[in-house]
């Protein structure tokens, strides 16, 4: 079993490089917020901040938070309050109880194996071309804005945009559309400013254009083609399409580097390129390590007890879940994961993310293709830079070469 420390005995090493990166990277983004997040939840799992909410970060009690429906994500103080002034009030992440539970229900099968393919497929193969280019004859390439593009393509394909559409926006900047959205969040924060609400509208009304034009075209081989034949309103495929942009991509854009790092800084490249059985172990301990949607919000609708803590109506409840998950033990794909922490990182109960089978698409896809590099010639990482400031945290750059 993982032991409840943040970082297991290390051997030196590749295994402490890994850790520092990570830790680097959570300081950078919450130089103030993580380490007293971290330094709390080490000795209490449930506890109330003054102005700030009830901080929960051990992982059955982050489970017995997501599964009881009386904490909502609908409520002035959950994250759905985020969203509802910026895309409407039925987007999944902002909803509650039965109309969740019915919008949930309708949208069952629409990420089937299939469909995820035609998705992911072409904005992979483009990222095998870009990476291989760049690696070649001793070149190097920037790998965060090669997963930002793959993310853009994904996008593309949810707008129901064709790779051939005259105007067809970039997938960087289809990337930055998005992100200007979710960027504009941060921890302590519980609601947009009024000026941060219409930059939000004005990139989902851009987003919104091909999703309607699409719709309209009642051709169930788009995207928004999709979410028509399973009944939804053009008014709902905008939301739905505008709620999983906001929801997949910047987790994804910090996850895929972070992952390749930690695989390169723990010495695991050569291995996994050569014998590729171990990648969805290390892919799944990824994510329990990194936890890319570091922390979950919820509002208490009921008066409780929590972990010893008194839970009164309208408390803001913040679910650690990247506390809850790394604490659990230092990076190692071979330790089987504690029944209560698995994919937590993927939420739990009526929320669970919608979009786990495209994330683990793309992620297996970016992974693939990297080893498949790897096999043709090694890469190390030259260079990085770590983001400052940001709600995910994330490499800003992460530069492989084969050269020096
Ligand atoms: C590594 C990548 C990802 C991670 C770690 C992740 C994590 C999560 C988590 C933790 C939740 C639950 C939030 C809560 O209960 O408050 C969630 C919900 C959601 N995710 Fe993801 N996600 C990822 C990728 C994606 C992608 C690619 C999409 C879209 C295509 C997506 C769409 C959604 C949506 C729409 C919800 C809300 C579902 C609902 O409220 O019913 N996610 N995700």
């Amino acid at each position: 079993m993982k032991a409840l420390v943040e970082q297991g005995a290390a051997p030196r090493d590749l295994a402490g490089d890994l850790a520092s990166w990570e830790r680097r990277l959570h300081t950078a983004a919450h130089p103030v917020a993580y380490p007293m997040i971290r330094g709390l939840g080490k000795f209490r799992p449930v506890v109330r901040l003054p102005g700030l909410g009830v901080l929960v970060s051990e992982a059955s009690l982050v489970r017995q938070v997501l599964m009881d429906s009386s904490y909502s994500k609908s409520g002035a103080k959950a994250s759905g309050a985020l969203w509802t002034p910026v895309v409407g009030p039925r987007v999944l992440l902002n909803m509650h109880g039965a109309e969740h539970l019915e919008l949930r229900r309708r949208l069952n099968g629409l990420f089937t194996p299939r469909a995820v393919e035609a998705i992911v497929a072409p904005a992979a193969e483009r990222l095998r071309g870009r990476l291989a280019a760049g690696l070649d004859n001793g070149g190097s390439v920037e790998f965060v804005g090669l997963v930002k593009e793959l993310s853009g393509g994904v996008i593309s394909r949810l707008l129901g945009v064709r790779d051939d559409a005259p105007g067809r926006l970039p997938d960087t900047e289809l990337f930055n559309l998005g992100t200007s959205i979710t960027s504009l969040v941060r921890l302590g924060r519980p609601q947009l400013t009024v000026p941060q609400v219409a930059k939000a509208k004005s990139a989902v009304e851009i987003l919104a254009g091909p999703v309607r034009h699409a719709y309209r075209g009642d051709d169930s081989s788009t995207f928004p083609g999709r979410l028509r034949t399973l009944g939804l309103s053009e008014d709902e495929a905008v939301g739905i399409v505008s709620a999983f942009v906001i929801a997949g991509t910047e987790t994804l854009v910090s996850y895929v580097p972070r992952l390749t790092a930690m695989l390169f800084d723990g010495g695991r490249l050569p291995r996994l390129a050569d014998d590729r059985r171990g990648l969805p172990d290390a892919v799944n301990e990824g994510l329990r390590y990194t936890a890319p949607s570091p922390m979950m919000l919820r509002e208490a609708t009921a008066a409780g007890r929590l972990g010893g803590v008194r839970i009164r109506p309208g408390d803001r409840i913040l679910l650690s879940t990247v506390h809850a998950a790394k604490s659990l033990g230092g990076f190692d794909p071979a330790t089987p994961i504690p029944a209560a922490a698995r994919q937590l990182w993927f939420g739990a109960g009526a929320h669970f993310c919608i979009g786990m089978p495209l994330a683990m698409a793309e992620i297996n896809c970016a992974l693939t293709v990297l080893l498949d590099e790897y096999t043709r010639g090694p890469w190390h990482i030259r260079s990085r830079t770590v983001g400052r400031n940001v709600l995910i945290p994330h490499y800003r750059a992460l530069e492989l070469t084969r050269g020096n």
